[in-house]
């Protein structure tokens, strides 16, 4: 069970749990309310034997509260990072290796440990990034086991949960959509009708199926064209939900005015909550229409939030995450206006990218593997690929000619599926260049290509030089507004997946 920052122990002595993880997060433990763990939590945990981990904040808030010393360290630690095991270890007892991997995001460390706990792990910078008291069971890293680029992480998070907490591993994805299934039964009256905002993607589309299995033609499904979508995006999906899926799906044409509500709007976050807006009042209007065609009363929205959407957002409206940093508003949650007039169905809220596929494949739900197998493409579309304002000059244009000429090789070489995603991105600025012998002054695009588990972390895809040859070339004879191309070699952290 996931809880805020602020929880009681009284709550969590309620919960009675085998353990306990102290999640990372963004503030220093020096800071003013910095958040703290409960009072009395460290010592309820020892006294009845439950494991306490504590991962990156949590690790430095473990050693600050039992009285070890956490400072600013010399050198950040963001993205890849090997660290050495440096004494036989309980949390580690399932891992051979004494070098692994791990993905770090931190700018304190820890420089003195409390009484009773031994370093167990260092850095290559030197930095202490395992600790535990064995004796206690309390156990800190500084690092974050829990991302697919932390290379033993999830071994040694079920070594922890599994073995040294003796819990049973009973988790199941068919269990979820069972619940999921039963809690929209309950919710949705025999009256109610429901609209889904469909994307193409995985997430919506896994979302649409599962809430159309329990309400059937309840369930009203439209695609908006917002302007913003890939090279004949509009055409393909609408084609392979036509081919692949038996849901009934409306397109609607908002480009026009989800253009005019962008224009001359540069900063990113400005740019997200304006689109998070529109699509609202995209929905409203196609409610009213089954309204005034149909009498239908819709009174839910389908959305297929995923945790990560969640997370970044945070603190959502209404949120008691307080001690969240926004990353970015994702359209779908930090986008929404306070007066929405529909409740929302968001089946997939709790679950990663990861999880979403694997419930999509079930049996049950059957969704066709072009929908899953999609890369990734955020809600606000090409919006946050072309850097600033959108509607400037033939920017969205050129971006979508780019981006097919990428995704098209990609396939053509057989990486797309070996990708998590992959995209271009327009650069609000211009580079001289020489073609045919003639100066130009042209547009420089990026490429990014990632590869991840849930989009929560993310590195850089490693092509052979002659793909990345092959493609520029393409890009710049085939577009011809474009006489640069760079590729992007950046992990997530410490930069994001998408440029805004
Ligand atoms: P970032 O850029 O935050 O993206 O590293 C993580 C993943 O989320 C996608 N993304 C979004 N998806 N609405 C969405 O539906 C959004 O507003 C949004 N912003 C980012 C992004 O493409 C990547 O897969």
């Amino acid at each position: 069970m996931l809880l805020p920052g602020d929880v009681t122990l009284d709550r969590i002595t309620e919960l009675n749990p085998k353990a306990v993880i102290l999640s990372g997060g963004p503030n220093s433990v020096h800071v003013k309310d910095a958040p703290q763990m409960p009072a009395g939590l460290v010592d309820w945990c020892t006294s009845k034997g439950v494991p306490l981990l504590g991962i990156c904040y949590g690790m430095q808030l473990l050693v600050q509260a039992l009285g070890g010393k956490v400072e600013q360290a010399e050198k950040s630690e963001y993205g890849r990072m090997a660290i050495r095991t440096t004494a036989a270890s309980l949390l580690y007892e399932a891992v051979d290796e004494h070098v692994q991997q791990v993905w770090m995001s931190h700018g304190d460390e820890a420089k003195t440990l409390p009484k009773g706990f031994e370093t167990v792990a260092t850095s290559e910078q030197g930095a202490i990034v395992a600790i535990e008291n064995r004796q206690q069971k309390i156990f800190g890293l500084q690092y974050h086991p829990e991302v697919q680029h932390s290379e033993k992480g999830m071994e040694t998070l079920k070594h922890f949960l599994f073995s040294v907490a003796g819990i049973s591993q009973d988790w199941k994805i068919e269990n979820v959509l069972e619940e999921e299934m039963e809690k929209i039964r309950l919710q949705v009256g025999p009256e109610d009708h429901v609209i889904c905002a469909l994307s193409g993607g995985v997430d919506s589309t896994v979302a649409a199926t599962l809430v159309h299995k329990v309400l059937g033609d309840r369930l009203h499904c439209v695609f908006v064209d917002n302007g913003l979508l890939r090279y004949k995006e509009g055409e393909r999906v609408m084609e392979t939900f036509e081919k692949h899926l038996h849901l009934p799906v409306t397109k609607v044409d908002d480009a026009e005015r989800m253009l005019a509500r962008l224009k001359g709007k540069k900063d990113p976050e400005a740019k997200r909550k304006a689109i998070g807006a529109e699509f609202i009042e995209v929905f409203k209007d196609f409610a009213a229409k089954l309204k005034a065609e149909r009498g239908l009363n819709v009174k839910y929205l389908v959305q297929g939030t995923l945790y990560p959407d969640v997370i970044e957002s945070c603190p959502p409206p209404g949120s008691n995450q307080k001690h969240s940093h926004t990353i970015k508003s994702h359209h779908n949650v930090g986008g929404l206006p306070k007066d929405l007039q529909f409740k929302l169905i968001e089946p997939l809220r709790e679950l990663f990218k990861d999880e979403v596929r694997a419930l999509g494949r079930l049996p049950a739900l059957n969704v066709p593997e072009a929908f899953i197998k999609r890369h990734p493409f955020p809600g606000p579309g090409l919006a946050v690929r072309v850097l600033g304002d959108v509607t400037e000059g033939n920017a969205l244009e050129v971006l979508r000619q780019v981006d097919e000429v990428f995704i098209q090789a990609l396939r053509e070489k057989g990486l797309y599926d070996k990708i998590w995603q992959a995209f271009a991105v327009f650069l609000p600025i211009k580079s001289v260049g020489v073609q045919g012998d003639q100066r130009t002054h042209s547009h420089v695009v990026a490429l990014r290509a990632v590869t991840s588990a849930d989009g929560m972390t993310a590195d850089w895809y490693q092509f052979e030089p002659q793909f990345l040859q092959y493609v520029s070339t393409k890009i710049c004879n085939e577009v011809r507004s474009v006489n640069r191309v760079v590729y992007d070699i950046t992990s997530k952290p410490p930069g994001t997946i998408e440029w805004e």
